[in-house]
């Protein structure tokens, strides 16, 4: 008897084993071994701003219905940890009418909504104030240079709208950090900018990205910077940049969102970004990490790549552990594009490769 009790256990610790290590070769058809960091909900593809370097206002004027987004958030908070942000963005996420409902379901479900923004409707108090009484704590609002560049970049009027935007924000005491898309028009004037942001004692950080196609008018082109009157090609510019933005690190010790080694790569990439390719055999660290919901409710692992399905027709989970996802996570391991992603958040892996 006692030979046949140790027999079971033995087998059923076998069997436990087994379903270990097959939970662990199958990690991607289980639900509970996702624990995604960051969600990006593009619930809209209008905009009330005309970029010059986005087209993503040229959109099929598409809103996705409140309901499937509600859907979404309530079943996603299993896949998900207590630190998970999510990015409200578009288009524009303030033209939805119910982005307040969006920030409080984001909140009951025990996520950290961040409004990706060009700020214009926050230059009104009240708004920003009823977004902020629905539980909005972050804001990241785009902010290119002073006045003449960032209206030349991004619209008319739009810097003193954010001006404000920003003031309404810091009445609000909310984490608020700018985003400045690096190009020709505002290169000059950038470090000036961070110096100005740095008085601001409520503005709580600044990032710097680079200037891409993926949003933009020449996507997929080879070599469209070349044609670009915004890609910075002045060497002498670029050199001016970051070396002041090196002293500028040197000064404040540190600048939270920027390393010197960014600095490095971005005087060598914006002076021949054609040179830089990633190699294939460094896996994009994207991973199981993130998802992008667009606003026709489409799930994606990244920006680039094609969908995985849709939040229309299935829950977030059946999604995730689809035959369709397993193959596009096998493609993620060997996608050598240089896209935003690695360009502003994994350069690295273009320097290291
Ligand atoms: C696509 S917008 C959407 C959110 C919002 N409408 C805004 O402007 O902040 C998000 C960010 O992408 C940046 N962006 C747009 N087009 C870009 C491009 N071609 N290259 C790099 N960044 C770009 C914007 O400046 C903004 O900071
Ligand atoms: S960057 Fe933002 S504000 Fe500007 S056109 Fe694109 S989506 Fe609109
Ligand atoms: S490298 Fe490829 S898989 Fe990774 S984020 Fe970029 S486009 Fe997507």
């Amino acid at each position: 008897m006692k030979h046949m009790i140790n027999h079971f256990n033995t087998r059923d610790k076998l069997r436990s084993l087994f379903s270990f290590f097959e939970r662990l070769c199958h990690s991607d058809t289980n639900p509970s071994s996702f624990s995604l960091e960051r969600i990006e909900l593009s619930s809209i593809d209008q905009c009330n701003g005309r970029c010059r370097y986005c087209y993503l206002w040229k959109g099929k004027r598409k809103a996705l219905e409140l309901k499937h987004i509600t859907d979404f958030l309530i079943s996603v908070q299993e896949l998900t940890t207590q630190d998970t942000i999510i990015d409200l963005t578009g288009g524009e996420a303030t033209l939805r009418k119910d982005l307040p409902e969006i920030i409080q379901t984001c909140v009951t479900s025990g996520l950290i909504p961040n409004l990706v923004t060009n700020g214009y409707r926050l230059a009104d108090k009240n708004y920003a104030k009823q977004l902020c009484d629905s539980g909005l704590r972050h804001v990241a609002i785009s902010l290119d240079g002073f006045q003449k560049s960032n209206d030349y970049l991004r619209g008319n009027g739009s810097y003193e709208k954010v001006i404000r935007a920003l003031e309404n924000l810091a009445e609000q005491h909310v984490h608020v950090v700018t985003t400045s898309v690096i190009t020709s028009k505002n290169i000059n004037e950038l470090n000036d900018l961070i110096d100005w942001l740095e008085e601001k004692r409520y503005i709580n950080g600044y990032n710097l990205q680079i200037l891409t196609n993926y949003f933009g008018r020449y996507r997929d082109k080879e070599e469209w910077y070349k044609k670009s009157e915004l890609w910075p090609k002045d060497t002498r510019a670029i050199d001016t940049f970051t070396k002041q933005l090196q002293t500028g690190l040197e000064k404040r010790k540190t600048i939270p969102s920027i390393s010197a080694s960014q600095v490095q790569f971005w005087n060598t990439y914006l002076k021949d970004p054609g040179s830089f390719k990633k190699k294939s055999d460094i896996e994009c660290t994207i991973g199981n990490k993130f998802i992008s919901f667009t606003p026709y409710g489409k799930i994606k692992f990244c920006h680039v790549l094609d969908s995985v399905g849709s939040i229309i027709n299935n829950d977030i989970k059946t999604i995730l552990c689809s035959r369709m996802s397993q193959r596009r996570r096998k493609q993620i391991k060997k996608c050598n594009k240089t896209c935003n992603y690695i360009l502003n958040c994994q350069y690295r892996l273009l320097v290291e490769g």
